[in-house]
Formats: structure tokens, C-alpha cells, sequence
């Protein structure tokens, strides 16, 4: 069969694409853009909560999030593992990541100023991930939705010790709950732009939707954090700093106020809080690093001359 006719068929019967089927270039490539960029923001995301671990307010807060950066160090691992069976280089991808030719998510240029910063990624930053990431457990390319299926069981744990942090700090003194409270309003909206910009200035969500790369489109999934996170606000006792948020009975969903996407443009084009610290951390961490990779591919080398001998 004619490679290209049995590519579309595979897509077409929900089946999966693996790395040794024909594919067209411009899926190939925008399957390594998408998972690079996924890869560099958990990369990138294990900064903004790590600030935090040696500050954590007791062993057990300590032990918690040191578990849930090293997660994040995982996820980064399989999906640059994901990258490369696509013909990517890790190396690569992480120059091209510290030289700003390739993104990451946005919502990590944010600081985190107080401890409560950790209760609400793990809340909302964790929680729209998850909103983004299960539906891309059945993304057509076979590695990234099977890399997915993992991801997404360790996002629920991130998501559930983040809202019991929260639910402490609320039973706790009233600073503290100031504290929560400055937090949402901080990160509300930038988890909203997590999701990418609105359906009609997306560049790749058509093309994605078509491959079945993507099964929902950003704006769909923004509206499903939306409704599953406002009875969490609820329950939680914090106010979501939005005055035009409200159930809208016709709609069976709530409307939200009018997202700055002139803010998403500026963070995603390298002028948010913390665009420059991040990458000047990140590329610290690779130079620094150089010596491990070194010895790491030397014992490789002496292995394999150990096994031919
Ligand atoms: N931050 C940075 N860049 C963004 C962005 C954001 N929030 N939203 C969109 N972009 C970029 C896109 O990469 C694209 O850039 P390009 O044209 O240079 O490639 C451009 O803006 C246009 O956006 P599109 O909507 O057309 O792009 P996509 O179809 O790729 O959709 C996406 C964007 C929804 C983020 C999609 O790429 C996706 O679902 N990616 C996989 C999940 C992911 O990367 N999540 C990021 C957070 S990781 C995380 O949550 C870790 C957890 O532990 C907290």
C-alpha cells in the first residue's frame, strides 16, 4: 500500500503511528516540537517549586516536593526519550532550548513568592496540565501517548498534595490564608494561558486536531479547567480573581472574563518575570553538567571496548 494512504489510515482508525511507519515530514516535525517543548517545561518547571525545597516549612512539605520536582526531572527524561525516537538529539534540543530557539511553557517565567506558591502549582498549574495531558494519552504518535499514560497518573498525585497543602494553609491563621489568596490571584490567569492562545489565532491546533495529535482544541480544554476548578475554589474558600466569572445555565459552563493575551505574547517571547533567570539557570545546570556527560560516555566507551575484547 501506498505509504502516505497507509499513514491516513492508521490515523483514520484512531490507531497509533510508531517510529519506524512512514510519516510526512511536517508531522515528524511538529510531533519533535511539541514533545520538545513538553519536555523543556517540565525541565524548566522543576525551577520555580525547587526554589522552595530547602524552605519547606516541615520534613514531611519537604519530602513532598522534593518527590514532585524529581517527577518533574522524570517526565522531562521520557519525553526527550519520546523525542528521540523520532530522530531528535536531546543535546540538541537542550542547546536549542538555551539559546531560545525552542519554547516552554509559558507559566514557568513566574515567581513563586511564598510557600503557598507551591499549594496553587500543584492545584492549578498541575491541574490544567492534566486537563491538557489526558487527552494526549491518545495522541497518535505511540511513544508521546504512551509516555503520557505515566505523566498523567504522577500530575494527579502533584494535583492532590498541592490542594491538601492549600486546605491546610486555609484551616490554618488568617496571614495564611492571605497568603493562598495572593497566590490564586497571581496564578489564575497565567494557568489559563497555559492552554495556548484562543482556537483562532492557534497556529497548529487544525493541523493537530486532523493528525488526532491533539483531540481537544485549546479553547475547549481551557473551558474544562475552568468548570472543574471553580467548586474546587469553592471548596477551598479562596475567591478566583475573576468578576465575570459565573455558571451560565444555556452554556452548561462558566463564563470567564477576557484573558491579556498581549501578557501570554510578552511571557511566551521571552519578557516575562523570570524568562531570564530560568534559562540562565538552566544553562548553568548544562555547563556545569558537561563533566558528568563526559565520564558518563567514557565508561560507555571503555564498557563497550571491554565487551568486543
Ligand atoms: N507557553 C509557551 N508557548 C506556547 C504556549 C504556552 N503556554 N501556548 C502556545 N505556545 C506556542 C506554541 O508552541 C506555538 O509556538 P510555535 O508556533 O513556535 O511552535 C504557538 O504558541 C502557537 O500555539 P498553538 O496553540 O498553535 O500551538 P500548539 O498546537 O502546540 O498548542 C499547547 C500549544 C496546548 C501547549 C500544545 O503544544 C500542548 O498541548 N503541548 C503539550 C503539553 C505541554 O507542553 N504542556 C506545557 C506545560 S508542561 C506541564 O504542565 C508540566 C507539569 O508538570 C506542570
Amino acid at each position: 500500500m501506498d505509504p502516505e494512504k497507509g499513514f491516513e489510515q492508521t490515523i483514520e482508525r484512531d490507531q497509533r503511528i510508531e517510529p519506524r511507519d512512514w510519516m510526512p515530514d511536517r508531522y515528524r516535525t511538529t510531533m519533535v516540537r511539541q514533545i520538545a517543548q513538553h519536555a523543556h517545561s517540565e525541565i524548566i518547571g522543576m525551577q520555580p517549586e525547587g526554589e522552595w525545597i530547602t524552605r519547606a516549612p516541615s520534613l514531611r512539605r519537604k519530602a513532598i516536593l522534593l518527590a514532585k520536582v524529581q517527577d518533574e526531572a522524570g517526565h522531562g527524561l521520557y519525553l526527550y526519550s519520546a523525542a528521540e525516537t523520532l530522530g531528535a538529539d536531546r543535546t540538541d534540543l537542550t542547546e536549542k532550548l538555551i539559546e531560545g530557539r525552542q519554547k516552554y511553557s509559558s507559566i514557568f517565567n513566574y515567581p513563586t513568592l511564598s510557600f503557598a506558591d507551591v499549594g496553587v502549582i500543584g492545584w492549578l498549574v498541575d491541574g490544567a496540565a492534566i486537563c491538557n495531558q489526558v487527552p494526549l494519552c491518545r495522541s497518535s504518535y505511540g511513544p508521546y501517548a504512551r509516555a503520557m499514560i505515566r505523566i498523567c497518573k504522577e500530575e494527579s498525585f502533584h494535583q492532590r498534595q498541592g490542594y491538601e497543602l492549600l486546605m491546610t494553609l486555609m484551616r490554618g491563621t488568617d496571614a495564611q490564608r492571605e497568603m493562598v489568596q495572593n497566590a490564586v490571584d497571581r496564578w489564575w490567569w497565567p494557568s489559563l494561558m497555559m492552554f495556548g492562545p484562543p482556537d483562532a489565532d492557534s497556529t497548529h491546533t487544525a493541523q493537530s486536531m486532523a493528525w488526532k495529535i491533539k483531540r481537544h482544541t485549546n479553547d475547549e480544554l481551557r473551558q474544562r479547567f475552568v468548570d472543574m476548578t471553580v467548586p474546587q475554589a469553592e471548596a477551598l474558600g479562596v475567591t478566583l480573581p475573576d468578576p465575570d466569572l459565573r455558571w451560565n445555565e444555556e452554556r452548561g459552563h462558566h463564563d470567564f472574563g477576557e484573558i491579556d493575551w498581549s501578557e501570554l505574547k510578552r511571557v511566551i517571547s521571552g519578557d516575562g518575570p523570570c524568562n531570564a533567570e530560568r534559562i540562565a539557570t538552566r544553562r548553568a545546570a548544562h555547563e556545569e553538567g558537561a563533566w558528568v556527560r563526559a565520564a558518563a560516555s567514557a565508561h560507555a566507551a571503555k564498557a563497550k571496548t571491554r565487551e568486543v575484547a
